[in-house]
């Protein structure tokens, strides 16, 4: 008998694998832009009175002056739900008319269930399916694209995507190094299978776990589940090797950039705004550098916010929408890069 191994299929090269997907079945627009940060600001001050640091050491090292942190009791789907609500009202869209909710998230409510149950029931979404995408800073990417695929394939018509972190919760902030990074938010986009509102025409995505140490939680799951010692030990917060990841940020920035421009036919040149993960201004400055890009087209918020992992990208959308940056028409592109280690674009038409 004939069997699926006995007859391999000729194997594709890396270049038929990386070339330009079929074209989408459906067109699928963004309707919809919001984002929440939480109202307690921590300023570089504040961080100078917990950490041996300096207001002049952080905005010299990352360009980062302040962040927001929740308050007690407020939960990464508290924060997503604001961003939502904005989002579905400038889309015109009541939450009932939702099928799918995708939360991209590296500090969910609960580790079970979904982040995205919780803000279902919040919102009243009551023919929603969803689940929660845990990619951290290119999280956002990952699930605008797994939205785009359900949308354009045609399984479902209208998608709540959502980028949320509360980081402050998984952050020691007796470690220097990284406590002055971190911030909370959220972003939402409201996706619909349609030819009106900014048309998402590509994602570029990837991850390598040979890197999974360089941005890890040690603890809390199931190779390493709470104990009184990794409680005492700092485990469940984030370990960073700053150095390491900022000279893979650099890279793969440039790269992804370059590989989603090239493979939708446009030249750099056609960029008219990027929407980074803002993990650093160094970085960003470092990256357009490397690829030619005038740093008036690189969209930066961190100084406001810092890095808020999953919700930076979508908040920084929204920032620029605010600002009046994403006019109609201008080629839009968003750029992923973290834990994992993971990168990710995507490219929009606005
Ligand atoms: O989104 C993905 C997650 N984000 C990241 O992984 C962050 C990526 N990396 C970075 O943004 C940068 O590497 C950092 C901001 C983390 C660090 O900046 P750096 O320019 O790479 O500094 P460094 O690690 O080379 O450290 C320089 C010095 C060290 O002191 P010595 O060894 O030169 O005496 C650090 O101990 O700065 C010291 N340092 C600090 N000093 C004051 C490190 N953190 C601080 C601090 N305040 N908060």
């Amino acid at each position: 008998m004939d069997s699926i191994a006995s007859s391999p299929s000729k194997p594709r090269s890396a270049r038929e694998a990386s070339s330009r997907p079929r074209p989408a079945t459906r067109r699928v627009g963004i309707l919809g832009v919001g984002s929440y940060a939480p109202e307690r600001v921590l300023t570089n001050d504040d961080l100078e009175r917990m950490v041996d640091t300096s207001d002049e050491w952080i905005q010299t090292r990352t360009g980062m002056r302040e962040r927001r942190i929740a308050a007690p009791g407020q939960a990464t789907s508290d924060l997503a739900l604001v961003a939502a609500e904005t989002a579905l009202q400038r889309a015109g869209l009541a939450a009932s008319a939702l099928d799918v909710i995708l939360v991209a998230t590296v500090t969910p409510d609960h580790v079970c269930p979904a982040t995205a149950c919780h803000l279902q029931r919040k919102l009243g979404a009551t023919r929603a399916a969803g689940f929660d995408i845990s990619v951290a800073c290119t999280g956002f990417v990952n699930a605008l694209m797994t939205g785009h695929s359900f949308l354009a394939s045609g399984t479902f018509s209208n998608a709540l995507v959502i980028g949320a972190d509360t980081l402050s919760t998984i952050t020691n902030y007796e470690d220097r190094e990284s406590c002055v990074l971190f911030g909370d938010g959220a972003g939402a986009v409201v996706l619909s299978a349609s030819s009106e509102g900014a048309q998402v025409i590509d994602h570029v995505v990837g991850i390598d776990g040979g890197g999974a140490e360089m941005i890890i939680v040690p603890a809390g799951g199931s190779l390493r589940p709470a104990s009184h010692e990794t409680v005492d030990n700092h485990e469940h917060a984030l370990k960073l090797q700053g150095r390491k990841v900022f000279r893979f940020a650099v890279t793969k920035f440039a790269e992804v950039l370059k590989q989603i421009t090239a493979r939708n036919d446009y030249a750099l040149d056609d960029i008219d705004l990027v929407i980074p993960h803002q993990a650093n201004l160094r970085i960003l400055e470092a990256a357009a550098d490397r690829v030619g890009l005038p740093m008036e087209k690189m969209f930066v918020n961190i100084d406001r916010y810092g890095n808020t992992s999953s919700a930076s990208i979508p908040l920084a959308l929204d920032d620029a929408y605010r600002q009046g940056r994403l006019e109609r028409g201008k080629l839009v592109a968003l750029v992923g890069f973290g834990g994992g280690l993971s990168w990710g674009a995507s490219l929009i038409r606005w």
